[in-house]
């Protein structure tokens, strides 16, 4: 059994995570829709890692014999103008899910819950991640996308990008 409060802060988590997925997959539309493929491979692959993110918190509420309450999933609102503001808003979204997951993390610290620690830890390593890849593909695209054979570079290295299921067992 987990404290009630940790339950509720999962359950809140997965919605959040769901919703990342949403953004990912907003994301990877418009990049498709100016055909910049490779971006929109890079970010359709993001929204199936939050996707799996979702996974392994329902997981971890299952292990622990509590209930999964889902909730509805807030549709993205945005109205990109330019290439580059996609993937300021993705980093800006990872800022956002960092300090979310620290919050589950200070309140199981406060009540010395050592097991949802530990499975928030592989979540803490990865937010780091999150946030780097994220701001990579910005000052990339400061560097090289501004000018059309740049771009087109970028995109192809985006293309490369396959997708690897998270290394967390529950
Ligand atoms: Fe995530």
């Amino acid at each position: 059994m987990l404290n009630k409060e940790i339950v509720a802060k999962i359950n809140k988590q997965i919605n959040f995570e769901l919703y990342s997925a949403y953004v990912y997959l907003d994301i990877s539309n418009y990049y498709a829709d100016q055909n910049l493929n490779g971006f929109a491979n890079w970010f359709k692959i993001q929204t199936q890692e939050e996707r799996d993110h979702a996974m392994l918190f329902m997981d971890y509420l299952l292990q622990n014999g509590e209930k999964i309450v889902l909730t509805d999933i807030k549709g993205p609102s945005f109205e990109f103008t330019d290439f580059r503001q996609p993937a300021v808003e993705a980093f800006e979204h990872e800022v956002k899910v960092t300090a979310a997951i620290h919050d589950i993390y200070g309140a199981a610290y406060e009540i010395k819950d050592f097991r949802t620690m530990q499975f928030l830890d592989w979540f803490v390593k990865e937010q780091s991640e999150e946030e780097k890849n994220t701001d990579e593909i910005i000052k990339r695209y400061d560097l090289f996308g501004n000018d059309a054979k740049g771009l087109y570079l970028l995109d192809s290295e985006l293309a490369a990008r396959v997708y690897t299921p998270p290394t967390l067992v529950i």
